[in-house]
């Protein structure tokens, strides 16, 4: 009876998405291929033994937890995500990619009165808070999980902190950005011990990414 060598497999989350997508092609063109993943179905987990990879699709929102915990040894996490939250995970590089802005956000002609606290309604109550303490302003937070654009809409509050790509659901809800907090791009990261014992296989991945965005530019 054989037994055969047991190849160390890389475990990537993906950003499920038109994001991910762009991720994969650039792990595919590092030497990462997965044929089976462009298959058309609703499988999420997707692996090549012969190269060693396994892939994951996961909620954007979700990559930084699955590497911060050790389930992924990589992954690609929006800075959004990565400030918000401050997941214990190494930020490897900037994939230049996803990229928009986190911004301030209010009703067109919206004026500021300084002796009231300022309703902030955001998804990222971190990003808000540390901005306008930085600025000495006083917020009371408003969270929700989506459409952020309605609350200053129907006076649910004053301003909203979300993130801007192109711009048009602020336009297309008479919003208009105010001032821009920090850009935003996808970003990879590694599991803190996974970077210790994958190292060699993840280094391989920075080079080869690092020159696909140097091309680039
Ligand atoms: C984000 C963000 C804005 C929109 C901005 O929402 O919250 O609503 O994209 O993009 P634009 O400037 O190109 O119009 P997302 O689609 O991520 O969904 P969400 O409502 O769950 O936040």
């Amino acid at each position: 009876m054989g037994w055969r060598y047991l190849k160390t497999m890389l475990n990537v989350a993906l950003p499920k998405g038109r994001l991910g997508e762009k991720v994969y092609a650039m792990f595919e063109k590092a030497g990462f291929e997965c044929p089976a993943i462009k298959e058309n179905n609703r499988k999420l987990i997707f692996e090549n033994e012969e190269v060693g990879v396994r892939y994951f699709w996961v909620k954007p929102s979700d990559v930084a937890i699955y590497v911060e915990r050790g389930a992924a040894d990589i992954g690609v996490a929006g800075k959004d995500i990565l400030l918000e939250y401050a997941p214990d995970v190494y930020e490897l590089l900037d994939l230049d990619i996803g990229k928009c802005r986190m911004a301030v956000a209010a009703k067109r002609g919206f004026r500021d009165d300084k002796q009231k606290t300022l309703r902030v309604a955001t998804k990222f109550g971190k990003i808000a808070s540390n901005y306008y303490n930085s600025i000495g302003r006083d917020i009371d937070i408003i969270h929700l999980n989506g459409s952020i654009e309605i609350a200053p809409i129907l006076n649910l509050s004053d301003v909203i902190v979300d993130i801007v790509e192109t711009g048009t659901t602020l336009k297309e809800n008479n919003l208009e950005v105010i001032e821009t907090i920090v850009p935003i791009s996808a970003r990879l990261i590694a599991n803190k011990s996974s970077f210790k014992f994958k190292n060699e296989l993840i280094e391989k991945i920075i080079n080869d990414i690092t020159s696909q965005t140097e091309a680039k530019k």
